[in-house]
């Protein structure tokens, strides 16, 4: 028991090191000091539909700590894709999990991140690259690409450090929801939802 309370907490040290030597060769990149907590990346994998029989798309997996969460929801590996952008923690990535489609690339590339399985419907996507590090029309562009990626109604959710949604408003493009404040998570977080509407998809004839 002692001993396992030591493996999870030298487990848990080695990750922040890790990902504290990943924010110091790329800052704006990482966007954080300190690796998503486990209670805010549980909360991100509840919207996770696992009747859907598609995969999940995750962006911007640092450490792995979400793509855990996404696993212990009940997301078979092979079902789970995911895509980083830093060399450092995608080489960790793959060996802490071997069956998961990771994928080094830039999610506002995705075509080419994601190559044969680019025409890929997912299920959701669950994404942590930070987003305030970019300019508003990047954000508002990479959002329309991941909500071409799912079906119409289910969600792309996002984590932020932010008071307000790290993307603008479109209410005839997209729908935005808060899902959730994160206190367990430092700094706190909060979760953003965005969907493409159903009614959106439809036909002018149809609506
Ligand atoms: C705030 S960290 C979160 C990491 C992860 N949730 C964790 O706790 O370890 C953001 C992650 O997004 C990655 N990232 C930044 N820009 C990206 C991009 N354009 N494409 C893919 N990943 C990106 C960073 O390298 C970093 O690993």
């Amino acid at each position: 028991m002692v001993f396992r309370l030591k493996e999870r907490i030298g487990r848990k040290f080695d990750e922040e090191v890790r990902f504290f030597k990943g924010w110091q060769k790329d800052k704006k990149g990482v966007g954080a000091i300190i690796p998503t907590s486990s209670f805010a990346a549980r909360r991100m994998a509840s919207v996770i539909n696992t009747h859907s029989g598609l995969p999940v798309l995750e962006l911007g997996a640092g450490t792995g700590v979400i793509t855990k969460a996404i696993l212990e929801k009940g997301v078979k590996p092979e079902n789970v894709v995911s895509l980083e952008y830093s060399h450092h923690f995608y080489v960790h990535l793959r060996a802490r999990f071997p069956e998961v489609d990771f994928r080094h690339g830039d999610a506002f590339n995705l075509d080419e991140a994601l190559g044969e399985r680019r025409h890929q419907q997912f299920d959701c996507v669950i994404c942590a690259v930070p987003m305030l590090s970019f300019p508003m029309e990047r954000r508002v562009s990479l959002l329309e690409d991941l909500l071409s990626r799912i079906p119409a109604g289910r969600p792309v959710i996002q984590i932020t450090y932010g008071a307000l949604s790290p993307i603008m408003a479109m209410p005839d493009r997209y729908t935005i929801s808060h899902y959730d404040f994160v206190v367990r998570n430092i700094p706190p977080a909060q979760l953003w939802v965005y969907r493409r509407a159903v009614d959106l998809c439809l036909p002018e004839t149809a609506k």
